[in-house]
């Protein structure tokens, strides 16, 4: 039986389009750092326009502008169907995303102006911070007064990420953002010292676990058996793993501060969780590429599912490498290094990236009004410009992350450091240069996506298709039979 009622797609459309037109420019700032990075006379003696004041652009802009319109954008879309239910509080909806473009603008204004709290991720002053807790608050609301009105009685798994992703981002923000305003503009957190590194690197930690992480694998346990149009491979086992991640997921911070003044068995407690996290972390990544059995033949003409594959693979293998490089012994050599920042890469433009282009490319004909995406052709050319990219980066900054770990400790007989801190990077800058190429490649593939969805929209005003209507009984939106 369905209803005459249709899903509200109206601000599930506003954060596709922000998702597209911040993943653009962020991305496109981080092209401009990395280009900074080989070419220093790009800074043009300007402070705002210098690397240490465009990073934040970036890592904002890629994170929260571009990563979080899409995670809200498709959890709307996800509870309503996983519940047969419409959006609640479509008012609260609509001020969640322009209070969240405001929060966006406001940030990448002021941080390269210098207005900022120096802390990694939170960089926006207390202003902004209020801002996005409010926001935050009412995002919660929104999609828990959803998920209570759903029609289907079983609550599907992705709705246990996405709920486990806005309930710990909001706990991480408040608390790693308390701080003492002393003007408009400036204000002092209230810790200090070594207590402020292992709150700010708790926070830091669970933001790539809960905003990277959860929110992401809540996209994949909805769109993947859409995509692979199979059941998930284990329902059951995507449970456990939820259990399993989230509650491994908030020891593991103190990896990020080995060798610090941390005490160091708060350093080994960091180190042996990082490495119980790689059990949930692969058991994601199997159930969803396990969750392909029977349609892998789609990876020959379906770029989508391509999209997601690889972003799977990309998951299983970042995290690997995280709890390894998480082994005191290993971070001794990762550490400072640009193997972080492929590690860092291969997470977010293999993980992070791809399986959100991937959810847009499945979700944009749905609420656009439209079958399919106008064009199939180039969203495999955006899957070719993607990976090729991809592949650029993270093997340019590993081999450059390896080479200033090695010779960084390599001494000689006399125990006298061989190279000069400005050998290391000399011998590194050529692979800075690849880095930017495969960055100018994802950019390029960014804007194809687009060009694709505006010719999608702009078929939909001529040829609109009929919204689909809510259905109030019959089986729910996936199977959960295994
Ligand atoms: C066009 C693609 C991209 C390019 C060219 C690029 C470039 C860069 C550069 C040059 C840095 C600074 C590295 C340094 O400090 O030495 C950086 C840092 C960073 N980027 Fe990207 N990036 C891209 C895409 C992304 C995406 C899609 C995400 C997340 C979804 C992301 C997240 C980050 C993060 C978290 C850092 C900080 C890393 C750290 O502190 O170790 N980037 N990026
Ligand atoms: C089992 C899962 C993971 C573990 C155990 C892990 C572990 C680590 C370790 C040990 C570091 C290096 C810390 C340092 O030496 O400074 C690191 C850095 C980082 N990882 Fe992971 N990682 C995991 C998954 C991921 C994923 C999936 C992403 C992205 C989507 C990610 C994003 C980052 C970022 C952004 C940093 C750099 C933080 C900074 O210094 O600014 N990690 N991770």
């Amino acid at each position: 039986m369905q209803t005459t009622e249709t899903y509200n797609d109206h601000v599930v459309r506003l954060f596709l389009l922000a998702a597209a037109v911040w993943g653009i420019i962020g991305m496109s700032i981080g092209v401009f750092v990395a280009a900074q990075l080989v070419w220093p006379a790009l800074n043009f003696n300007i402070s705002w326009l210098t690397f240490s004041h465009l990073r934040l652009d970036h890592t904002f802009g890629v994170i929260f502008a571009f990563g979080g319109n899409a995670l809200m954008g498709t959890c709307y879309y996800v509870t309503q169907r996983t519940g047969h239910t419409t959006l609640a509080l479509p008012r609260l909806a609509n001020f969640t995303f322009w209070g969240w473009q405001l929060i966006c603008v406001l940030a990448m204004v002021t941080m390269p102006l210098g207005i900022t709290q120096s802390k990694e991720y939170a960089e926006p002053e207390w202003f902004i911070d209020i801002l996005i807790a409010l926001v935050w608050v009412s995002f919660g609301a929104v999609f828990f007064a959803t998920l209570a009105r759903r029609r289907i009685r079983h609550i599907y798994v992705a709705n246990w990420y996405y709920g486990a992703f806005i309930i710990a981002v909001g706990l991480l923000h408040i608390v790693n953002n308390l701080a003492l305003p002393v003007s408009l503009t400036k204000s002092y957190p209230i810790y200090s010292g070594v207590v402020d590194a292992m709150v700010q690197w708790w926070y830091g930690h669970n933001a790539v676990a809960f905003f990277l992480t959860a929110g992401f694998l809540g996209m994949m346990y909805y769109f993947v058996p859409r995509q692979a149009q199979q059941p998930l491979w284990s329902y059951r086992f995507s449970i456990v793993n939820f259990w399993a991640l989230i509650s491994v997921y908030m020891w593991a911070g103190s990896h990020h501060l080995m060798y610090t003044a941390l005490p160091d068995w708060v350093q080994s407690v960091g180190m042996a969780f990082s490495l119980v996290l790689l059990m949930p972390s692969w058991g994601s990544a199997a159930n969803g590429l396990l969750t392909f059995n029977g349609s892998w033949h789609k990876l020959r003409g379906d770029p989508v599912a391509k999209f997601m594959v690889v972003a799977l693979v990309f998951y299983g293998a970042s995290t690997f490498e995280g709890s390894m490089m998480a082994i005191k012994s290993v971070n001794a050599l990762s550490h400072y290094t640009n193997w972080t920042v492929a590690h860092v890469h291969s997470g977010a433009i293999g993980w992070v990236a791809m399986i959100t282009i991937a959810s847009l490319y499945a979700m944009a004909p749905r609420v656009l009004g439209q079958m399919e995406m106008y064009s199939r052709k180039a969203m495999e050319l955006h899957f070719w410009l993607h990976l090729a990219g991809l592949l650029l980066y993270v093997i340019s900054m590993w081999t450059a992350g390896v080479t200033e770990g090695l010779m960084w400790r390599a001494t000689d007989a006399n125990g006298a450091l061989i190279y000069p801190f400005i050998a290391s990077l000399l011998t590194v800058k050529p692979l800075y240069a690849i880095r930017f190429a495969g960055g100018v490649l994802i950019v390029l593939g960014m804007a194809v996506m687009a060009w694709n969805l505006w010719r999608t929209a702009a078929d939909a005003r001529k040829r609109p298709v009929a919204p689909i209507p809510v259905p109030i009984s019959g089986p729910a939106a996936l199977p959960v039979s295994h």
